[in-house]
């Protein structure tokens, strides 16, 4: 049977970056120096694409709104060489409190208070953190459009948008969206079906797949179906594998070609994320996985 076709780099924009990405979420770590070990040893794992945003920080022991950002700019400031080694991406329109906006005011004065806070003149990709569902998108594209032609952002994604609300801002956008940035795991399989991966293939973005790991259930099995924990186990002992490498092969193996922007904050399991990217799983593997995640048998 056919293995299911898998890269190890991806094309985002004008960039390659690595099929596994490092997600900043959760860069809460004591010190900015551990936080340089690790960030250093994602980019030597060839972990390019660095995720973040400004909101991160809010919670997993950061000490508030942009407190992420400022640990990646403290990171940079001290070592200047590891930005031209990065793809650096991040993400505004959250407001805490109110909670989405994406007007012209509110998400230049976000980027910019990025760039501010991550030390750098320009993050290679910006990204819509969620649709502000009372934002017009020819006023987004037109802030965005705006913060390209001041060269503070390289290129422009999405996160967390339906489909039909990508096709909505590009219709306004005269630069093309570059990625989106959506929930795709071993068990969350909705992108499947959703829109979100054909239309990734249809207009030849990148799919940026946020916690591939579902947060961590994956691997300690907490709140994950029975049936996904057996499937992915059987796949796994078969394999010689662990369930987290199973499960993010799983992720790797649509022909999207998405990118998994994984988590951990410890270096031994970034390496384990990127050995996973090597396995190939065959057709018959991916839909049981997919019969597991959704307890439903496939016709
Ligand atoms: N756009 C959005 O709305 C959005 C939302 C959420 C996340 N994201 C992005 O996605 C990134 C990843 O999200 P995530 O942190 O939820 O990803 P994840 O890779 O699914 O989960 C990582 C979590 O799983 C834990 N874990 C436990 N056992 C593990 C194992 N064997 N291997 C690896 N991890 C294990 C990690 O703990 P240890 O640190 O102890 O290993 C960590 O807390 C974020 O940093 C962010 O960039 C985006």
């Amino acid at each position: 049977m056919d293995s299911v076709r898998r890269m190890t780099t991806r094309t985002l924009g004008p960039f390659t970056v690595g099929s596994i990405a490092f997600g900043c979420w959760r860069l809460t770590t004591p010190s900015t120096e551990e936080a340089t070990t690790l960030v250093e040893a994602a980019l030597d794992l060839g972990c390019n694409l660095v995720d973040t945003a400004d909101v991160y920080g809010l919670d997993w022991g950061g000490t508030g709104f942009g407190s992420c950002e400022e640990r990646l700019g403290a990171i940079l400031s001290a070592r200047p060489g590891l930005r031209t080694r990065m793809v650096l991406a991040t993400k505004g329109g959250i407001i805490p409190g109110v909670p989405y906006d994406s007007s012209p005011s509110a998400i230049t004065a976000a980027c910019e208070a990025s760039l501010r806070r991550l030390c750098v003149d320009h993050v290679d990709l910006y990204q819509i953190h969620r649709p502000d569902m009372f934002a017009h998108p020819a006023e987004v594209a037109g802030a965005l459009t705006s913060l390209h032609e001041r060269g503070l952002i390289g290129c422009i994604g999405v996160s967390n948008h339906s489909a039909a609300q990508v096709s909505a801002l590009q219709a306004h956008l005269a630069l093309p969206i570059v990625s989106v940035q959506n929930e795709f795991s071993a068990a969350h399989v909705t992108p499947l079906r959703d829109g979100t991966l054909d239309q990734a293939m249809q207009h030849g973005f990148a799919m940026l797949a946020w916690s591939p790991l579902a947060r961590g259930a994956i691997p300690t099995g907490d709140g994950l179906r029975v049936e996904l924990t057996e499937a992915l186990d059987r796949i796994a002992a078969d394999r010689g594998a662990d369930r987290s490498t199973v499960a993010l092969a799983f992720v790797l193996s649509h022909p999207s070609a998405p990118v998994a922007i994984i988590g951990t904050q410890r270096a031994e399991r970034i390496r384990a994320a990127v050995a996973a990217a090597a396995l190939r799983l065959e057709r018959s593997e991916v839909y049981a996985i997919v019969q597991a995640a959704e307890g439903v048998r496939l016709p």
